[in-house]
């Protein structure tokens, strides 16, 4: 593995030695001094085109638990506002030298773009509508935490699929890991026939949830939207809302994921998110395994000197 594009491209191998290396991971973040020295000297830079709260800081915390260096870009104060182009910004950061850029874009294709530039390995941490394999990741992570094997398993994603590159990578990764996979949202939201995933698609929520072992919640990508897609929020939160009512439509035990951020109220009800009336929300744990994967991430594609779990 040189990069993490795209889980398209990823072989089976590799996203179960990313899983497997995450999970022995999670025991460093319970000890109560996180930090082992397996990535000293090893410089991470963040390149974020776009807005992020969970991902670029457990990229952060990942790299600095494992002694990397952690730059941030701030892309609005950066020399992207002087006109810069994405090209010669990565070409400024490979020669401050940079071991690894963890780069987000609103363009589908960007983090490619800057594989086929540079000679370091490149992170994809979600490129416009196409992938973000760290995502699907952590959640396959919390997935097989919960449920044991993902083989057999339904899993319905429900939401904005069309601009969801959460989405996109839960789709590839699921399905080679051998999960049927539903994709449930209004028409407007759903692929164009021109992809061809190999899952079953419906616009109608008690259909789709059927069988459902987890649901995979999406908030509505509006940044990506054209007017007209949605009636409105509230018609929206009706038909495909994740609530009490519709839950009930799945499994029992059905496993609740959403990527963050929620808009509570619109694709899923307080209720549902917060887990109560025994509902298995994994919400929060989604997080924490965020940091998990991309500590596994970091430490497959940056380096293997020393023991990965050695104490600094
Ligand atoms: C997602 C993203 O940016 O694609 N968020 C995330 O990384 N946790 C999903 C979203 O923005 O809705």
């Amino acid at each position: 593995m040189r990069h993490l594009i795209s889980l398209r491209e990823t072989s089976v191998a590799d996203i179960l030695h990313i899983l497997d290396t995450a999970t022995s991971f999670k025991e460093i973040l319970a000890r109560p001094v996180k930090k082992v020295p397996t990535l000293r000297g090893r410089a991470m830079i963040t390149l974020f085109y776009e807005n992020s709260t969970r991902t670029r800081t457990s990229f952060e915390m990942a790299a600095k638990i494992m002694s990397a260096e952690a730059i941030n870009i701030a892309v609005a104060q950066s020399s992207v506002a002087k006109g810069e182009s994405l090209k010669d910004t990565l070409l400024t950061l490979q020669s401050l030298k940079a071991d690894c850029i963890v780069i987000r874009h609103h363009a589908s294709g960007a983090a490619q773009f800057a594989a086929d530039h540079l000679g370091i390995p490149i992170i994809n941490a979600g490129d416009g509508r196409h992938e973000h394999p760290t995502q699907a990741l952590l959640d396959m992570l919390t997935i097989r935490q919960h449920k044991g094997d993902i083989r057999g398993l339904t899993v319905a994603i429900v939401g904005d699929i069309h601009h969801s590159r959460v989405a996109r990578s839960n789709i590839w990764g699921l399905t080679k890991m051998g999960a049927n996979v539903h994709l449930i949202g209004p028409r407007t939201l759903l692929p164009n026939s021109g992809e061809q995933f190999p899952v079953k698609v419906f616009d109608n929520l008690q259909q789709g949830l059927e069988g459902a072992d987890v649901v995979n919640v999406l908030r509505l990508q509006t940044e990506r939207m054209e007017k007209g897609l949605l009636p409105s929020n509230r018609e929206y939160s009706r038909l495909f809302g994740i609530s009490v009512r519709s839950l009930k439509w799945a499994k029992p035990d059905a496993l609740i994921l959403h990527p963050g951020p929620m808009n509570r109220g619109v694709e899923i009800s307080a209720e549902v998110a917060d887990g109560e009336h025994g509902i298995h929300s994994a919400i929060e744990e989604q997080v924490t395994n965020g940091v998990a994967v991309r500590m596994a991430a970091l430490y497959l594609l940056m380096g293997t000197q020393g023991s990965p779990t050695q104490e600094g």
